[in-house]
């Protein structure tokens, strides 16, 4: 919090990567509550699923818009200012108030996101006090057919706001990090990498013996420590587990609940792993249960390939490949494994069932 509250105040931009369910959202949300004390304008927009340049701009004008609305003459500045898009509010009957945006006809494409990000710009240099703009699942825009025009739109113009502090934040750790670390490429070098870590081990085994003292349990430091080494400080498990073992267990916790805790959350969590397979075709899988067997310095081996009958040199590389953008396995130290560990867990039962 304190690092990225720095580089929010001193206008740096910041690329925020880690793999899913690491808490980048949620402290990008607690670094812009912070942030909006002080009066600096924080603007969040995600770019999940967007599917074209429009919908990019549009996403980007309604989060404009969707700050400014409260505020009349606010809202007089931006609809002057994103004269491309004007606010439709409507009354909802999932949300209440619904605000979207409509692009004024003559305008597409290109032409729709400059004039955002011209916008953008000249809000940015009226409001002294500054800008903080986070755009989550950034690397979603590598998907699109003009990827490459869009960034090197938005570069050259957010280059220019420089009363504001932009954090790109993503999952897809490899796509994120040719984005910005790639010479040829638009961003390049443009942003501080912020690479968020594991939580540290005692730490975190320290919060879970709290949380459980606080339930009016009693969790031994060693099983605490266990969950937290065995889930490799992964964030989402440290609270996810702990609250599988709170929900069976009696006042104390035993290794029986431990154990039982790990196998109730595996389960729950069975829908995400399900689906993080159905994107991935024989091969893929083949290679990805292979990892979650044995990480390896040596996937291309024919020790390794017989072993798990990975078939040819081509389809490991173009396995490798695919599950390595879609991060679900990562290089650590030079050994190819998998990202998530109670996939990784999931995986090595998936022949038995759990
Ligand atoms: N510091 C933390 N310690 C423990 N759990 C956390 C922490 N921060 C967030 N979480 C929990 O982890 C889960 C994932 O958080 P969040 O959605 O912010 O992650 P994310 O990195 O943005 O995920 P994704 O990549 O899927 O968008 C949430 O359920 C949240 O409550
Ligand atoms: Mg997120």
């Amino acid at each position: 919090m304190e690092e990225l509250i720095s580089h929010a105040k001193n206008k740096a931009n910041v690329v925020l990567f880690s793999p899913r369910r690491y808490g980048k959202t949620s402290l990008v949300k607690r670094v812009q509550n912070e942030l909006s004390e002080p009066g600096i304008v924080t603007l969040y927009i995600d770019f999940f699923g967007v599917n074209s340049v429009e919908d990019v701009a549009a996403r980007s004008a309604s989060r404009l818009y969707s700050f400014c609305h409260k505020d009349n003459s606010l809202l007089k500045k931006a609809m002057r200012l994103l004269s491309s898009w004007r606010p439709v509010i409507r009354p909802d009957p999932e949300y209440g108030l619904s605000l979207t945006v409509e692009s004024i006809a003559g305008k597409r494409g290109m032409a729709l996101l400059e004039d955002v990000l011209l916008g953008f710009g000249r809000f940015i240099k009226e409001h002294q006090i500054g800008f903080h703009i986070v755009i989550d699942e950034f690397q979603e825009i590598a998907k699109l057919r003009e990827s490459l025009q869009i960034e090197g739109m938005m570069r050259s113009h957010i280059q220019t706001h420089r009363n504001a502090s932009y954090f790109f934040v993503g999952s897809r750790r490899r796509i994120l990090s040719e984005i910005f670390n790639e010479r040829k490429r638009p961003f390049y070098r443009s942003a501080i990498n912020y690479p968020l870590a594991p939580l540290p081990v005692d730490e975190a085994a320290a919060f879970i013996v709290e949380q459980f003292r606080h339930g009016g349990k009693n969790c031994p430091q060693e099983i605490a420590k266990r969950v937290a080494e065995r889930v490799r400080g992964y964030p989402y498990y440290i609270q996810r587990v702990p609250y599988s073992i709170f929900e069976i267990s009696g006042k104390k916790i035993s290794e029986d609940d431990y154990t039982r805790g790990f196998i109730k959350t595996i389960t729950e969590e069975r829908p995400v792993y399900e689906a993080m397979l159905q994107v991935l075709a024989p091969q893929q899988i083949k290679l990805l249960s292979s990892l979650a067997e044995e990480p390896t310095d040596k996937p291309y081996s024919a020790g390794y390939m017989a072993k798990y009958n990975l078939g040819s040199i081509g389809g490991v590389q173009g396995a490798i490949k695919k599950l390595i953008d879609l991060d679900y396995i990562e290089k650590v130290n030079g050994v190819l494994q998998v990202v998530d560990p109670l996939f990784s867990i999931w995986l090595r039962h998936l022949k038995g069932g759990i």
